[in-house]
């Protein structure tokens, strides 16, 4: 009963609290779906206001290019998309700026291909401490140790020369390069270099020496400014030639490896770019370069190292006539002041936006020492350095590209632009011993004597 009367009695409360809650929960509900548009509204206005500040950003770092290029404004708007691939975006074009911004009035803004390379890092610092802007580019392949390689980025940067890492292939890349940068020349030494690799991988040299020069090409021509470039051929073009010593004018339709006939290659699209287009084209016939920082590849090179650890090294005599082979050696800052020589005297290129307006330069030099030394010479300068006796081998030269004999006439070089080399093998030989023993940590009489020498100086 009485729980039967107090239920009775409380029926009208029941329904005022069932109310209160319905009332409550409404009110919730409410309240909540208020919160919810509010912070969807402040979601979408803070999203609204970033965009637009990035938008802002990009747009400041990205200078509008010229209106007749219709190409060249589609890859405007790539390069917004492409910015957070190739690096940091906004840091990573800051330094490619800062890299290639001239330091000295008139100075050039240049573009090196093949930068941590032996000639391409020489180059590179040079025309950095004379006040040039320079911006390398490079692909680190492991053709040879790539430290080597990275120990040459490490000595450019600390001279305040940035390296782009990526492939002359890579047009897109180029393309954002030229886009960020009004380069006044290119510097092309990117390559796939040495005659007896070729056997080993041929389509290296057509995609490096061939392709990748086109590619180059493409987006030098259709830059505007176009830029003047400078590139390296080689002696290797004179392949058979036997007219001594191998001057401009001599033939050069026979080469003896995939390597000289894709530098051949190389000169006819220079030719015809010249030609179409109206680029400014130098090329430059280098005559074996050696030197502190070399190429591990190079005779002069391992040859140090293999007399160093005691293994026996080849040297090569002809088939005809068992005469030894001789080169034209030429050290590395004769090369680096012929292409500096070179970029000073290229004129502007004729075009622009891909359309030829006149005639343009089209040149190509020797750099050489006009002075061939035997192989055998050669080992004996290097076991003089180093104090150790070399364990020789006397074998017939192996036919697989390389020419018996190497002789420089440089007189247009001479006449252009003052090209004269001035340091022998002699000389040249004991600053490359100093410096690989330096590198690699090697005690040696070498060391000592040049630790003497330098402190008789
Ligand atoms: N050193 C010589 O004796 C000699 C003689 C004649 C011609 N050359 C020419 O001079 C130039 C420089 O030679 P080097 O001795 O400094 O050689 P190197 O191999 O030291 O330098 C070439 C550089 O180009 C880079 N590279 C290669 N292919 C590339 C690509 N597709 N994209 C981007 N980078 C690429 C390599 O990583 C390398 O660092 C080359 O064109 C070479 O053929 C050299």
């Amino acid at each position: 009963m009485q729980y039967g009367s107090s239920g009775g009695g409380g029926g009208g409360d029941t329904s005022k609290t069932t109310k209160l809650e319905r009332y409550n929960s409404y009110i919730r509900r409410v309240n909540s779906t208020k919160l919810l548009q509010a912070s969807s509204k402040l979601l979408f206005r803070v999203t609204l206001l970033v965009a637009l500040l990035l938008i802002f950003f990009f747009t400041l770092n990205y200078p509008p290019l010229s209106p007749s290029s219709s190409h060249a404004a589609l890859h405007t708007s790539n390069s917004l998309l492409s910015s957070a691939f190739y690096g940091a975006g906004a840091v990573w074009e800051k330094q490619v700026r800062r890299s290639s911004t001239p330091r000295r009035p008139n100075g050039f803004s240049v573009l090196v291909t093949g930068a941590a390379g032996f000639v391409g890092s020489h180059c590179s610092l040079a025309l950095k401490k004379r006040g040039d802007g320079v911006l390398g580019l490079d692909n680190f392949n492991s053709y040879y140790d790539p430290s080597l390689k990275r120990a040459r980025q490490q000595l450019l940067q600390s001279h305040q020369v940035f390296i782009v890492e990526g492939d002359i292939n890579d047009a897109e890349l180029l393309h954002k390069l030229f886009d960020i940068v009004p380069f006044s020349h290119i510097l092309h030494l990117a390559a796939q270099a040495g005659v007896r690799y070729a056997m080993q991988n041929p389509l290296s040299y057509v995609a490096s020496n061939v392709a990748g020069f086109v590619s180059l090409l493409e987006v030098a021509k259709s830059a505007d400014p176009q830029p003047a470039v400078v590139w390296a051929s080689s002696s290797s073009v004179y392949g058979l030639n036997t007219q001594i010593p191998f001057s401009e004018s001599d033939r050069t339709d026979r080469p003896a490896s995939l390597y000289a006939a894709t530098k051949k290659a190389g000169e006819a699209i220079a030719h015809t770019y010249n030609h179409i287009y109206g680029l400014s084209m130098t090329g430059l016939r280098f005559f074996t370069v050696y030197g502190p920082w070399g190429r591990p590849d190079m005779a002069y090179f391992f040859f140090t190292k293999d007399i160093l650890h005691g293994k026996d090294i080849n040297v090569y005599v002809t088939h005809e006539g068992d005469k030894e082979v001789a080169r034209d050696f030429t050290y590395i800052d004769d090369i680096v002041r012929g292409c500096v020589g070179a970029l000073d005297t290229a004129e502007k290129s004729t075009g622009s936006g891909g359309k030829k307006r006149a005639a343009a330069q089209l040149r190509v030099y020797n750099l050489g020492n006009t002075a061939p030394v035997t192989v055998g010479k050669l080992v004996g300068i290097l076991e003089s350095y180093l104090g150790v006796r070399a364990k020789k081998r006397v074998i017939k030269m192996p036919r697989n590209g390389d020419v018996p004999f190497t002789h420089a006439n440089v007189s247009q070089a001479y006449r252009d632009f003052g090209y004269k080399p001035t340091t022998d093998l002699a000389a040249g030989l004991r600053k490359f011993v100093k410096w690989y023993v330096g590198y690699y940590g090697i005690e040696s009489r070498a060391k000592k004597e040049n630790h003497e020498q330098s402190a008789d100086d």
